[in-house]
């Protein structure tokens, strides 16, 4: 019932707000969202393969060509990737697109079909949703989804430890959090488990003191410690007595991804607490990593407008520098929780023709791949922009659920599988000779 709220509001909401809803198809040829397809044998064409949809992307991109400047759909995708509490093979989303739009305007239309869909479910609309850089976003909470429920910010130290003399500290960048009551409530095997976790995580260790009478620090570093940087740090933490410093000195990537999970683990309430507190995350960098051959990968899509001010980068860039560049990408976050994703699209084809060269993707395999959108842009794209959000991870979380499986009607396990009707099964031989297939035992 809560979900059937939430897919109610959301129509009224897009609709109100003049989207005209498409449905688009089911069986197509592959999308760019980055996950593996699932795919369904062509009996017309035996050895051939349709995909099934990760996300509505290049059809309402195409929308948009065709002079539909508001598109929504409630629509089904479906991804084969590992399953998490938090990700299922097939889900649905709310995917909108608008042509002649700004980022400000997708992130107002999508604001309000949320704020509906939430007071739908709660009776409480929400407040205006703030936003917050990625940079600022990483900076304060080590994370591109932060869960702003609670404090624990990561404090820049680096500065109080130049020219440091205990080696732990001589690296680019430390910064810590602050464990308030932590003195008391971590053990030793807590903190060696901790320790153990940061490792894992990437760093090298975890610095940690307890903070006694006046702010004094106490823990196995404090002698190489200098009296300036043991009175700076529990000042600038703001620490007293009983509460636990914890510091992590690594590259400042290392840093801020550790105490990221660091800060979950400590301080992360339970899904059903906290009330709810949605985040637009905006400029998120326009490539995640770059390839051992050298060329960047995307970080959302091969569509995504780069930033104004970073479009010149793209040519100067080399290495890891590219992964300085920003996007006109944005997300939504609830609760520490990716809701959605959604970016100003590329339309200009010189622009475009300069992401896939950057990419490594030639004329040819660009062709091949996205031919119908890049000749449907010959035509003459508007700007446009757009974004999805799971309605599912909405629900859920609307209904103080930590695994979308509560909110979902049939959902699978976590091995995929369909207890109910026992899917996935093999099928009959006649079938698969009639779709021209031979299945081979499993490769060992
Ligand atoms: P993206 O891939 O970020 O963006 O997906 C958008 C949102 O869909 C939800 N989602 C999932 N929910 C449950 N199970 C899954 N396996 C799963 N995968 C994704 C998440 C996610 O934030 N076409 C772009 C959007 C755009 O650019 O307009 C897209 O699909 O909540």
């Amino acid at each position: 019932r809560t979900r059937a709220r939430v897919n109610s509001a959301i129509r009224a909401s897009m609709e109100q707000q003049g989207f005209v809803e498409i449905e688009t198809p089911m069986l197509i040829a592959s999308t760019p969202e980055g996950a593996r397809d699932f795919v369904v044998p062509s009996r017309h064409s035996p050895g051939s393969f349709y995909a099934l949809p990760q996300s509505p992307q290049l059809f309402k991109q195409l929308a948009m060509v065709g002079g539909i400047d508001r598109y929504y759909q409630i629509a089904r995708c479906l991804r084969d990737e590992d399953l998490r509490a938090d990700r299922q093979f097939e889900f649905m989303q709310l995917d909108m697109e608008a042509s002649f739009a700004t980022q400000d305007d997708i992130l107002e239309f999508v604001s309000e079909a949320i704020c509906d869909a939430a007071e739908a479910v709660t009776g409480e609309r929400p407040g205006e949703i703030p936003r917050m850089t990625w940079h600022e976003a990483q900076e304060r909470y080590g994370s591109d989804k932060p869960d702003v429920r609670f404090g624990m910010e990561l404090t820049e130290m680096s500065d109080i430890f130049e020219g440091t003399e205990a080696n732990v500290f001589k690296v680019p960048c430390v910064k810590g959090i602050l464990y308030e009551g932590g003195a008391e409530s971590l053990g030793r095997n807590a903190i060696d488990a901790l320790t153990d976790k940061c490792k894992r995580w990437g760093a090298k260790g975890l610095a940690w003191f307890r903070v006694g009478e006046g702010g004094a620090l106490d823990g196995a570093l404090t002698k190489f410690m200098s009296e300036a940087e043991l009175a700076a740090v529990p000042e600038r933490l703001g620490a007293k007595q009983g509460d636990m410093v914890l510091i992590i000195a690594a590259e400042r990537r290392t840093v801020n991804h550790v105490l990221g999970l660091l800060r979950l683990e400590l301080g992360r309430p339970p899904v059903n607490e906290g009330g709810f507190h949605f985040l637009w995350v905006t400029e998120f960098p326009l490539f995640e990593t770059v390839s051992d051959a050298g060329n960047p990968v995307p970080a959302h899509h091969p569509f995504t407008m780069p930033h104004v001010d970073d479009v010149g980068l793209l040519e100067s860039a080399e290495g890891d520098e590219y992964l300085d560049i920003r996007s006109q990408a944005y997300d939504l976050v609830l609760n520490g929780w990716e809701l959605g994703s959604g970016s100003v699209r590329i339309h200009r084809p010189d622009i475009q023709a300069k992401i896939f060269e950057t990419l490594g993707i030639g004329a040819e395999e660009a062709q091949l791949k996205f031919g119908f959108l890049l000749d449907a842009f010959k035509y003459g794209a508007p700007p446009h922009a757009g974004f999805a959000f799971g309605i599912d991870r909405l629900a859920a979380l609307l209904a103080g659920e930590e695994n979308i499986r509560e909110i979902i009607a049939f959902p699978k396990t976590q091995s995929g599988a369909d207890p109910l009707t026992n899917a996935p099964t093999a099928i009959d031989p006649d079938h698969l000779d009639e779709l021209g297939l031979r299945v081979l035992p499993p490769s060992s």
